[in-house]
């Protein structure tokens, strides 16, 4: 065993994918910490025991806050006094670290990693890949991570431990805290996630309009994949007509200054808004 690695919120949705697969690893000493009946319940059923926090805690070389965002900043308060010396903090979304509410220690480094996902193009996938939708099961997907506070070699420990937990990995891209945020909640979230619902929207509208539903599913699914393909890989251009469609539909549904969504000060709101400040 070579590293204890407590994760707070082991029966959660992140904390049951990422200690599901660090169990794997013989170097790893894996401690679960639980606060929830269900959770404590479904960490059982897994044939795992539950350890107090304050007892993980002090015992981990890493503590992983697979904890929901809005209680990161109160959790960590409580527990960081706790760390060990030249412990490391992971946390699994940039949120609380981008809006300080991170308690932070001098002798402790705090990363912050996140999975990318399986891409949209990834190729020649078996069937367990093409299941694997969000990864960490079967599918490679990239993760992103970014050193928050602290020592460099610390970093590189966790980095480790992310591509470990997010297995399998392709790539982990190392970037900064406010990187990841611009991607995540903004890019990925604010924008792809609102495009999604706005897809699902289209064919909704679709079948209300009297096209079977069957239709509608195959020809939206279909679009989506060359439309993606077309802006993403130029595959082959749009025809002239469906440009002017595009960009009436530009036009038509998104306000001229939409990327402002970008600036400081709405990833600052949506943030807020999401930690529920
Ligand atoms: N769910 C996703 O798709 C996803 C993807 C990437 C990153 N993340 C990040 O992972 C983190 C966890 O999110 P989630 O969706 O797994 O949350 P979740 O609500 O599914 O799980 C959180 C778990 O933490 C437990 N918990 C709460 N307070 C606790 C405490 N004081 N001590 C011990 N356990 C406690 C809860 O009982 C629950 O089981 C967040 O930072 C989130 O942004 C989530």
């Amino acid at each position: 065993m070579g590293l204890t690695i407590s994760v707070i919120g082991a029966g959660g949705k992140m904390g049951t994918r990422v200690t599901n697969n660090l169990v794997k690893h013989e170097k790893y000493n894996v401690l679960f910490s639980e606060k929830s009946e269900q959770g404590i319940k479904s960490i059982e059923e897994r044939g795992y025991q539950v350890t107090a926090t304050e007892d993980a805690v002090k015992r981990a070389d890493v503590v992983i806050m697979a904890v929901p965002d809005t209680l990161i900043g109160k959790i960590s308060e409580q527990i960081v006094p706790q760390l060990s010396n030249g412990a490391i903090l992971l946390t699994l979304d940039p949120a609380a670290a981008y809006a300080n509410q991170l308690a932070l220690r001098e002798d402790c480094t705090f990363v912050v990693a996140h999975p990318c996902h399986p891409s949209v193009f990834a190729e020649n996938l078996t069937p367990e890949e093409h299941e694997d939708v969000f990864g960490g099961v079967a599918a490679t997907q990239d993760i992103v991570a970014a050193l928050h506070a602290g020592e460099e070699d610390k970093y590189s420990v966790a980095e480790q431990v992310a591509i470990d937990m997010y297995a399998p990995v392709g790539e982990c891209h190392k970037i900064t805290v406010e990187q990841m945020a611009i991607l995540e909640p903004t890019a990925a979230e604010v924008v792809t996630g609102s495009a999604a619902v706005i897809l699902r929207e289209a064919y909704d509208e679709a079948v209300k309009k009297g096209v079977p539903e069957s239709a509608a599913r195959a020809f939206i699914l279909g679009h989506i994949q060359i439309c993606l393909s077309v802006v993403f890989k130029s595959s082959n251009p749009f025809s002239d007509a469906c440009q002017i469609a595009i960009d009436y539909g530009l036009e038509e549904i998104y306000q001229p200054d939409w990327k402002k969504v970008f600036d400081q000060k709405s990833l600052d709101e949506v943030i807020d808004r999401m930690l529920e400040k």
